[in-house]
């Protein structure tokens, strides 16, 4: 049984005081929920703070970017052991924005999954196609080559301690979501990637969500598809009643 993972990507939202409170409504929310697993992923200013909100609850903590590098001269980069001393559990690699906004490359993208792995954290790493590339027939090629890159070396043993996230990019932030069948088509396929990456059994146990303007109104739809094993929530997630709503709307 696979689990349904759902997690709030603040991206650059929220001070440090406005995301302490915020996390203390999302608990608060998500007591005594056990559907899912729950996580949030503030900014980094604020993720020491939100730990200490998140501590002892059923949410975890994530963070939405991670440099491979343990320590040095990286300047603006924080480590994944910065990352682990304060509680972090999950970190969301290869965001269509970082790919898109900062140049980040499938290379890159696996030395930090490498590297999460290697600390013992749950890698989330985010996949998928812009509109011209879907309508231009290279959806499936996109898909495999990001999947491909993003576990270049990685063993089996550890790819099962990864999520994925398959996130079209036509559908974040712009309110047009995927239709169930477009989405579950599209994470089936993901899923048969990795399964020719590794195997049956792999493929079957890593938990795909779906990303792109889910929220309460469309997440049962999404998450009762087989493929579909939780969501990347970010506009949604601001809220913690609609970021629940998406928690709740599991089977
Ligand atoms: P959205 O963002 O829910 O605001 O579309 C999702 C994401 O980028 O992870």
């Amino acid at each position: 049984m696979r689990k349904i993972v759902v997690c709030g990507n603040w991206k650059m939202n929220k001070t440090v005081s406005e995301s302490v409170q915020l996390a203390k409504e999302v608990v608060a929310a998500a007591q005594g929920v056990d559907k899912a697993v729950i996580a949030i992923a503030p900014t980094f200013l604020a993720a020491a703070k939100v730990a200490d909100v998140l501590a002892g609850t059923n949410v975890k903590l994530a963070v939405q970017d991670i440099h491979f590098a343990d320590q040095g001269a990286f300047t603006g980069k924080v480590s994944v052991d910065m990352a682990k001393d304060i509680g972090v559990e999950m970190v969301i690699l290869g965001h269509s924005e970082q790919r898109q906004y900062f140049g980040e490359t499938d290379e890159l993208i696996n030395k930090k999954v490498v590297k999460v792995l290697e600390a013992g954290l749950t890698p989330i790493v985010c996949i998928g196609e812009t509109l011209e590339e879907r309508e231009g027939g290279k959806l499936e090629d996109v898909l495999t080559t990001q999947l491909k890159g993003a576990y270049a070396g990685v063993s089996e043993a550890d790819a099962a301690k990864t999520v994925v996230a398959y996130e079209p990019v036509w559908a974040i932030g712009t309110g047009v979501t995927a239709t169930d069948e477009q989405a579950q088509d599209t994470q089936a396929y993901v899923r048969s990637v990795l399964k020719d990456l590794y195997s049956e059994a792999l493929a079957e146990s890593v938990s795909i969500q779906y990303g792109g303007s889910m929220k309460p109104g469309n997440a049962a739809g999404l998450l009762s598809q087989t493929d579909i094993d939780g969501g990347l929530i970010g506009g949604a997630s601001l809220d913690a009643e609609m970021f629940l709503g998406v928690v709740k709307a599991a089977p």
